[in-house]
């Protein structure tokens, strides 16, 4: 048995990524809309490296960027989930939240609500005092989820990304923050 923590919503399971999901992700992650502020579409094979990535962080810390499926139909939709950044910033050391669905899937509220699952799960089960998130200034649908949990921005906390070179379109990045009592005050 997996020891991989799997969350429930209204729709959604939060589970363990299967072999059967790499098809369909890299399908998404070779979507140039779906990619559109993500730094360059994947081929499979990067793809499944990026899987091969989740997994091991689930093993070394016990949480990650879960598979989602929709539970009416049993498919898979992309993934959502809480990652420690893998970068120095300085917000860092950080956990932060993220999420990519497969565009059929956009414009159902279903990023919102798994995001809140992880959300709790972060606070309630891990006991972590924040939450953070960040994106290109441009990714609105983003920025809209961030907001729509209740994350906050200071504009003096944009960033540049330290992996993508200087005068790289995507290199600016806006935070947005969800401290602990944020959440316990309730969040949206
Ligand atoms: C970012 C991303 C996950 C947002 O997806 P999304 O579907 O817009 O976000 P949500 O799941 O929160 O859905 C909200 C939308 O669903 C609508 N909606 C429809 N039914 C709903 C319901 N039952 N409950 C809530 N919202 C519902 C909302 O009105 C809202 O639409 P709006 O933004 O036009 O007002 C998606 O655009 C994506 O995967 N992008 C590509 C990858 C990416 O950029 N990831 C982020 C990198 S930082």
């Amino acid at each position: 048995m997996s020891d991989i923590p799997e969350l429930h919503t209204e729709r959604l399971v939060l589970r363990e990524w299967r072999d059967e999901d790499l098809e369909p992700f890299a399908a998404m992650n070779a979507d140039p809309k779906v990619m559109r502020y993500l730094v360059k579409q994947m081929t499979r094979e990067e793809s499944d490296h990026r899987v091969a990535q989740i997994r091991e962080h689930f093993r070394i810390h016990g949480f990650g960027k879960w598979a989602v499926e929709v539970r009416d139909t049993a498919r898979f939709i992309g993934f959502v989930g809480i990652e420690r950044v893998s970068f120095q910033a300085p917000f860092t050391p950080s956990v932060e939240i993220g999420w990519r669905l497969a565009r059929e899937a956009w414009g159902n509220g279903f990023a919102t609500e798994a995001a809140r699952a992880a959300i709790a799960f972060g606070f309630d089960k891990l006991r972590l005092n924040e939450i953070v998130s960040f994106t290109v200034p441009d990714n609105v649908p983003s920025r809209r989820v961030m907001e729509r949990l209740g994350m906050t921005r200071d504009p003096a906390e944009d960033f540049d990304h330290p992996f993508l070179a200087e005068g790289h379109p995507l290199r600016k990045h806006v935070l947005y923050r969800l401290p602990r009592s944020a959440f316990e005050k309730g969040v949206p």
